[in-house]
């Protein structure tokens, strides 16, 4: 959803931490979820949301990051540097140096990969609707809310202060299920000011954004509260909750698909990049991965994986075939047990049976190989048979 109001809005995702509990040697924003990098998310959100400029904060694997926003988003993205990773607090206070003066800004982190455009625009919009307040955080209740930043709230319900994990001081802290799931909007100006203020007094010896809550408190500035959806606003911090992410993600796609009019069995991955036209029936164990595009009254039976593959309308993938990076045309057959490599262009109305491998071959319309051949670096025009055993 789109928001006019957003359209002098800039969103800072931050996203130059080192990623420590990934354990991993690549930058935790580059991990995968559903076929893209945690960090295409936040991203996503933010423009869908109509924000008029995105500054992504880089640092920790920093070529890498750069290099695939550039190819993802183009010029729609722009980055600033955080040299050293000193704490969330920091990396913002390294993004505002890219940010133009006057407008106002929306910060979150680029490891909420459930994130919607929706709940970031709220925040925002909530700054609107309150025009005494300085601050609008997002807040959500959660059954267990261990590792996230709690909400600290005085006698009156004020939002005073953030509190993380490791600096809690007693069980009344402790106890508190009210979280920082990570959404801030306020005035450039306030987050030059309260930025400016932080100091590294706390567990980690970190500049924590988080602190700029009871920067606004200590200046009777108003925070607003804007509650959120806990269920998306899940941080990723480790490969546990990486996979946990993702299947709520596969979920997601999968119940998109089924009310758009495809039929996407129980058990279906579907990645983020895939399109599927109606009545496409997606049966259990398939994995659909890449930029695959399934047209209309295909079938894709059980246990098929294509990555990057163009299927044609009311062609059929039987159970247990592997395609890569190749194209099937109309009411053609493929399978079970077939194998399309790279580069393979199959025509209309072709069949390609069981255990038959193919790479870098152009099979003609209504065609056949139907069973035990290799067909490699070929072409084969229309209404051809391959009988089994061929190899070329
Ligand atoms: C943070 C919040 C916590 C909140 C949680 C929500 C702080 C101090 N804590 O904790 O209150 O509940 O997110 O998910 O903000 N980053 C940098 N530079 C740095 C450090 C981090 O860019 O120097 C980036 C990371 O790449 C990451 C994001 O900031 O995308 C959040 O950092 P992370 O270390 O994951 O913070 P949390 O401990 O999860
Ligand atoms: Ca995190």
């Amino acid at each position: 959803m789109t928001h006019d109001s957003l359209a002098r809005t800039t969103a800072l995702i931050l996203a130059a931490g080192f990623g420590t509990r990934m354990k991993s040697q690549r930058s935790k924003v580059l991990h995968l979820i559903c076929g893209k990098p945690l960090v295409y998310y936040p991203i996503k959100a933010a423009l869908d949301a109509g924000c008029s400029d995105v500054v992504v904060v880089v640092g920790h694997g920093r070529a890498e990051v750069e290099s695939y926003l550039a190819k993802a988003f183009g010029a729609k993205v722009r980055t600033a540097l955080q040299e050293h990773q000193r704490g969330t607090g920091d990396a913002a206070r390294a993004g505002l140096s890219a940010v133009k003066e006057a407008e106002r800004l929306l910060v979150f982190y680029g490891d909420v990969p459930l994130l919607l455009a929706d709940d970031v625009a709220r925040v925002a919009l909530a700054l609107d609707a309150n025009p005494k307040a300085a601050l609008a955080v997002a807040t959500c209740s959660l059954d267990d809310p261990s590792g996230y930043g709690r909400i600290v709230r005085n006698g009156a319900g004020s939002i005073v202060e953030i509190r993380e994990q490791k600096d809690l001081r007693n069980d009344a802290e402790r106890s508190i299920r009210e979280i920082n799931p990570g959404i801030y909007a306020a005035s450039v100006p306030f987050f030059r000011e309260s930025l400016a203020s932080l100091e590294p007094n706390n567990a980690q010896g970190e500049f924590y954004l988080t602190d700029i809550i009871s920067y606004a408190a200590k200046k009777s500035c108003q925070v607003v509260g804007v509650d959120s959806r806990a269920e998306v606003l899940v941080g990723v911090n480790d490969r546990r909750q990486l996979v946990s992410a993702e299947e709520t993600m596969f979920l997601r796609i999968a119940e998109a698909w089924r009310l758009a009019g495809v039929t996407v069995r129980a058990g279906a991955r579907i990645e983020t990049g895939v399109t599927l036209g109606q009545d496409a029936v997606i049966e259990a164990g398939v994995h659909l991965r890449g930029e695959t595009d399934v047209g209309k009254d295909a079938i894709v039976d059980v246990g098929c994986v294509l990555s990057n593959v163009r299927v044609g309308a009311q062609t059929v993938i039987k159970p247990y075939s592997v395609l890569t990076d190749s194209t099937v045309g109309q009411s053609a057959q493929i399978g079970p047990f077939s194998h399309v490599r790279p580069d393979c262009a199959i025509g209309d109305e072709a069949h390609i049976g069981n255990f038959v491998e193919t790479k870098k071959t152009t099979i003609g319309r209504g065609s056949k190989a139907n069973h035990l051949a290799y067909l490699g670096d070929g072409v084969i025009g229309a209404g051809a048979n391959i009988g089994a055993g061929t190899i070329f």
